[in-house]
């Protein structure tokens, strides 16, 4: 609003046409994660860039470099400090915070926002850049942009700041901005967050749990209307609509587990590493009840349920050849996304447990898999974009074929689809879809040719739960399973490659096969992850590590754990809360946790035999309700997060008030071991993640 009336009055004043907004993006202004601003994550680029001065991660690569040098070079610009200072603001653009820098309140800028603030002890680089160029004659000046919509300046046309701004105040209070409440400014040197933000906050310990189901659930999401109630869906197939008791209430989960929500059981091919992997509800869900699942099916069981193979000729890959890691037949198993309508029909009014209709209305997508392991599944519509995201594994059994680096594979990859924009039956063959969805435009194809066009990000192994940070929704986190050595947590960004089977985690990985040929570190620019874990820094009593990817912990209910990314290893031995310092850098600090069970919990926690632990059993996943109160979903039932104190854990910011009401304490009385009961699930559950297939 200031910029739009300053700018007015500047036009009266000096009867010029500037600035403003260039077009508008969807990048979201109030973050400050290292971002471009194309919305790619920076990157290290394999050689040293030739103008600008970016050592290290860089929003340029070589021709973005090159081009800066050729825009420098068209302002024809001789005096010294100007074109010192001009030639900073441009290479700005390759600042690993550039997205931020030239963004302000959604608008695109030319120039970055130029630290002013003389309060801080960063130079007033706004005032230098004045004073240095203010009577200096410019060509094709970036300080000279248009309103949109007007005539552009001539081509060759040269302006000094004098010409657009009245003074050197007029000047700063548009170009320039200061470094507070998690924005940056550029002050001539690489930009870098505020680090007073917060630090010193002492890492998280610990973490109290209290058990509200028995139920094993392999996804959670609250329901869009914003009420206490979630839906949770088991392997199996089956899906409820549950209702979340107070936290201190005492009460367990309002869940009626023999009315389902929506029962897919005779679609879904349930076994070992398959079933219903995830459900996901439209943003509009309360008003248009678009519900969405993905699982796995079997077409030798349910003929329709057939998709293309993603062993193909497009990605050097003969199905007739494909050696299977079971007696399965070539992409014998799907992967499907299909929609589904949770409309009430009037019939159904007296129904006190609403349900939903097991009756598609559209399947989104179904791809073959090569191989039995490593396809991930999961669902989440993007909070900012509306868009779906869909997580896919590397299809399993090492990744032969190099699926993951592979562009025109969907193995290994993270697609985005928009499902309100369906294309016709013929637009779909036409452009090749593997479904009923449309492209959403600013999908990372239109950079690179060479992607398919579904492909947002890259190089993954099984991305095993992702997030979005309700908080700050570009910090898209996902846990990625790893292969011999290294689990990842990474912050997935439009294009990003994570690396995979190149790398694993930051070490070169050798594959055991590699029919498809490899991919050379030299020709891509990984994104490392921000966190993660060794296999050999758990207790593998139970079996290899595979991680499981968690959330931002948003809660009041626990302050301590307040603001840190929480994850965990399937075998729930070993848990993970993950701090950001300073806040919005992507620099991230690990520490591992221990947790315990309240003594008051609604039902009584089993323990881990010889020990204090809880017995989880196998951690699926994490869920969070519209509360932001987090949830570990595991093989013996659904946990809560609680107050520390009901555990007996410290934590200096907790209230002794707020949520530690007491309840009377239930007999604790149990101490059964986790594999006691239904042994044989629990070890088919455990083939699920680990790339069981060699
Ligand atoms: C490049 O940047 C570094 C660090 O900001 C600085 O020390 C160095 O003098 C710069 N070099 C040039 C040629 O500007
Ligand atoms: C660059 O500026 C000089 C004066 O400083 C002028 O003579 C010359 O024509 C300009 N070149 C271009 C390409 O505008
Ligand atoms: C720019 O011009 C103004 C007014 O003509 C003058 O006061 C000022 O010293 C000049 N600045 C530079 C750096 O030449
Ligand atoms: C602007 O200047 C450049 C460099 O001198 C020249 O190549 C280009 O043709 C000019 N453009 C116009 C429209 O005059
Ligand atoms: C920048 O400086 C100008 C003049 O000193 C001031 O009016 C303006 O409010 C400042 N802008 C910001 C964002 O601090
Ligand atoms: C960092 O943020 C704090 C609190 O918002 C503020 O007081 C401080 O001036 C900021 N520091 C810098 C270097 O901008
Ligand atoms: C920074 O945040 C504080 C508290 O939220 C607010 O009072 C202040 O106005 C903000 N400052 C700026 C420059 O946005
Ligand atoms: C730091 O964290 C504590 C605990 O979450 C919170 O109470 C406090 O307000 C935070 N301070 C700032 C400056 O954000
Ligand atoms: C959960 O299981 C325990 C024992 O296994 C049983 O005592 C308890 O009633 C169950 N609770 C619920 C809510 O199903
Ligand atoms: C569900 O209801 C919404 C809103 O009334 C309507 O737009 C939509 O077409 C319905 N969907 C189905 C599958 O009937
Ligand atoms: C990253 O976090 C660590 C631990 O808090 C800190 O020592 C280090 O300075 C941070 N690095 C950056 C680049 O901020
Ligand atoms: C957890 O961290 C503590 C303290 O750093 C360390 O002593 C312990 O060995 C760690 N445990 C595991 C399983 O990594």
């Amino acid at each position: 609003m200031a910029v739009a009336h300053l700018t007015m009055k500047m036009l009266m004043q000096k009867n010029i046409f500037f600035f403003v907004t260039l077009f508008l993006l969807l990048i979201n202004p109030t973050l400050s994660l290292p971002l471009c601003t194309n919305s790619n994550a920076p990157v290290t680029p394999k050689a040293p860039l030739a103008f600008c001065n970016y050592t290290g991660s860089s929003c340029c690569d070589s021709t973005d470099d090159s081009n800066i040098k050729k825009q420098f070079e068209s302002l024809n610009v001789s005096q010294p400090a100007c074109a010192s200072s001009l030639k900073i603001i441009l290479c700005s653009r390759c600042d690993p915070f550039s997205a931020e820098l030239f963004t302000i309140k959604t608008v695109a800028r030319q120039v970055p926002v130029l630290c002013n603030s003389t309060a801080s002890s960063r130079s007033n680089f706004c005032e230098t850049v004045w004073d240095t160029c203010q009577n200096v004659s410019i060509t094709n000046s970036p300080f000279s942009p248009l309103l949109q919509g007007q005539a552009p300046t001539p081509a060759n046309s040269s302006s000094k700041l004098t010409d657009i701004w009245q003074s050197k105040a007029d000047f700063c209070s548009i170009i320039g901005g200061s470094s507070v409440n998690d924005s940056v400014c550029f002050d001539g040197e690489k930009a870098s967050v505020n680090m007073t933000t917060n630090s010193t906050k002492s890492a998280p310990t610990s973490m109290c749990l209290e058990k509200v189901a028995n139920g094993s659930y392999l996804d959670m999401v609250a329901h869009t209307d914003g009420s206490n109630r979630v839906f949770f869906s088991n392997q199996k197939g089956q899906i409820w609509l549950a209702t979340i008791p107070e936290v201190g209430s005492g009460r367990g989960l309002d869940i009626d587990e023999s009315n389902p929500f929506l029962d897919l059981t005779d679609q879904v091919h349930f076994d070992i590493q398959f079933g219903l992997m995830s459900i996901a509800l439209h943003p509009n869900f309360a008003q248009n009840g678009r519900f969405f699942a993905s699982f796995n099916c079997d077409k030798t069981q349910t003929p329709s349920c057939a998709g293309r193979c993603a062993c193909n000729s497009d990605v050097n890959c003969d199905p007739s050849k494909l050696v299977s890691d079971t007696a399965a037949q070539p992409c014998q198993y799907q992967t499907v996304v299909a929609e589904y309508t949770a409309n009430r029909t009037s019939s159904s009014r007296a129904s006190v447990i609403p349900t939903a209709s097991p009756v598609e209305v559209r399947r989104i997508f179904t791809m073959g898999l090569p191989f039995t392991s490593h396809h991930a599944g999961q669902i989440l519509f993007g909070p900012n974009d509306g868009y779906l995201y869909f997580m896919m594994g590397d299809g399993g059994a090492g990744d032969p074929y190099n699926f993951a680096q592979n562009k025109k594979s969907l193995l290994g990859k993270i697609m985005r689809f928009d499902v309100d924009n369906i294309p016709s039956e013929s637009e779909i063959s036409r452009l090749g879809l593997w479904g009923n969805y449309s492209i959403p435009r600013d999908n990372p194809y239109t950079d690179d040719k060479d992607l398919q066009p579904e492909i947002w990000a890259l190089g993954l192994l099984n991305p095993w739960r992702c997030s979005f940070d309700a908080e700050r929704p570009s910090y898209f986190m996902c846990g990625d399973v790893g292969q011999n050595d290294y689990e990842e947590v990474n912050i997935i960004t439009k294009n990003g490659n994570y690396g995979w089977r190149v790398y694993e985690g930051t070490t070169l990985y050798t594959p055991e096969s590699s029919t498809g040929g490899n991919t050379s570190s030299s020709s891509i620019n990984p994104i490392f992850p921000v966190m993660g874990y060794k296999h050999s820094d758990v207790n593998k009593n139970e079996g290899s590590a595979s991680i499981t990817g968690g959330f931002f912990y948003r809660s009041t209910t626990d302050p301590c754990l307040s603001g840190s990314y929480l994850y965990g290893d399937l075998y729930a031995h070993n848990m993970w809360a993950g701090v950001e310092t300073p806040e919005n850098s992507g620099n991230f600090t690990t520490s591992n946790i221990t947790f315990g069970c309240a003594k008051d919990s609604p039902i009584a926690c089993d323990v881990v035999p010889g020990s204090d632990l809880p017995a989880l059993g196998y951690l699926f996943s994490y869920g969070e309700d519209n509360n932001k109160d987090v949830y570990l979903l595991s093989s013996s039932g659904v946990y809560r997060i609680v107050p520390p104190s009901r555990c007996g854990y410290t934590c200096a910011y907790e209230s002794r008030t707020a949520g530690s009401t007491p309840v009377p304490t239930s007999p604790s009385g149990s101490s059964a071991n986790m594999l006691k009961g239904s042994c044989k699930s629990l070890l088919l559950l455990l083939l699920l993640f680990i790339g069981l297939g060699i």
